[in-house]
């Protein structure tokens, strides 16, 4: 009898649980989580967002009790984003360098409360307190203007640091913040002070539940696409990781996540930096719904698209799965 076999049987190792187990390459724990989360003006306040079914806003009491969830669930990192009032919303987003607004509120309350057990990371652009819902101050035209927004986003930085932020995270893609806020964040004594820039942020159609849930979405005008990224590139982003390092960020991040892990493995690939990737809003809304319609499991799909990300390089993932996917990871799933 003459012998045939494949030359390779790769399913040998795949046969066994342990043996599965032994062979995998790739890890998720909770420590990989940033877990972003919303705040809004009150006491005792929760409001659901519709479009993002299973994330409420919280008062800063019920933020508080967030972050102390986070640290019992072994997730090292929140992201806090302010709703902003109505009223507190101007043409010049001046709410932002505003030492008692509802993010230092926020920041303040959490740090009393769970010290350096739980690092609180900041959004920084202007788009929660503008009224016309961009990044930045805006010309007569709608344009938005690059320095003179820098040189706002640089006070809304400091005055996020001195309330206690421990990772300044440049939202709003203008050129040449990330250098403006690591000189300013030098200058008041925050060395230690971390800088995790968007560095490659794309004008996306995935963020649509975000600004329903900072409460932006009815007064956005026009769109972002003259200072966020053209989905068609990859290249460009390459560059904007390159300037963000080089102006002294300390880990970047690829936005949104699961249609951009080409761009999060060219990074990894080209970069020695940490690199995080943002499951967005819309993904997350997208992952609900498919579940809710009975079109895949939902603790599945959780897990497995966010071992996707540490599979493609990234060293953590922002997500709003962060607490239910830190539930799953140490109940053993
Ligand atoms: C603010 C900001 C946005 C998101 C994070 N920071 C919205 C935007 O750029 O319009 C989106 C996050 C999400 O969709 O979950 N600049």
């Amino acid at each position: 009898m003459t012998a045939s076999y494949p030359a390779l049987r790769l399913r040998r190792s795949r046969a066994t649980g342990w043996s599965r187990a032994l062979h995998r390459e790739t890890m998720l724990t909770p420590a990989d989580l940033i877990w972003p989360m919303f705040v809004t003006e009150g006491t005792g306040v929760e409001h659901p967002i519709a479009s993002l079914p299973g994330v409420s806003r919280w008062s800063v009491d019920g933020i508080v009790a967030r972050a102390s969830e986070a640290v019992d669930l072994g997730i090292p990192c929140i992201a806090l984003f302010p709703h902003t009032q109505p009223d507190r919303r101007s043409e010049d987003g001046a709410e932002a360098i505003n030492p008692d607004n509802l993010m230092c509120r926020a920041i303040r309350a959490v740090r009393d409360e769970c010290g350096d057990r739980i690092g609180i990371l900041t959004d920084v652009a202007l788009d929660p307190y503008t009224a016309h819902g961009q990044d930045g101050l805006v010309d007569d035209g709608g344009y938005v203007l690059n320095d003179e927004t820098v040189a706002v986003l640089v006070d809304q930085a400091i005055n996020q640091a001195e309330a206690g932020a421990d990772i300044i995270a440049p939202s709003d893609m203008m050129d040449g913040r990330v250098k403006a806020i690591r000189m300013a964040l030098e200058m008041g004594g925050h060395h230690n002070v971390q800088i995790m820039a968007y560095a490659a942020k794309y004008a996306s159609a995935f963020y649509g539940p975000f600004r329903d849930a900072v409460g932006s979405s009815g007064l956005l005008k026009g769109d972002k696409k003259s200072y966020q990224m053209d989905p068609a590139n990859s290249e460009e982003a390459l560059r904007e990781v390159a300037l963000d390092i080089a102006e002294g960020a300390d880990s970047v991040m690829v936005k949104p996540g699961l249609p951009y892990l080409d761009i999060v493995a060219k990074v990894k690939a080209r970069f020695e930096v940490p690199v995080f990737a943002y499951q967005v809003s819309g993904e997350y809304a997208m992952i609900e719904a498919a579940a809710a319609a009975g079109a895949g499991d939902r603790d599945a799909l959780v897990l497995e698209t966010l071992l996707a990300f540490k599979r493609a390089g990234c060293t953590g993932i922002l997500t709003y799965h962060a607490a239910h996917a830190a539930r799953l990871l140490n109940a053993g799933s």
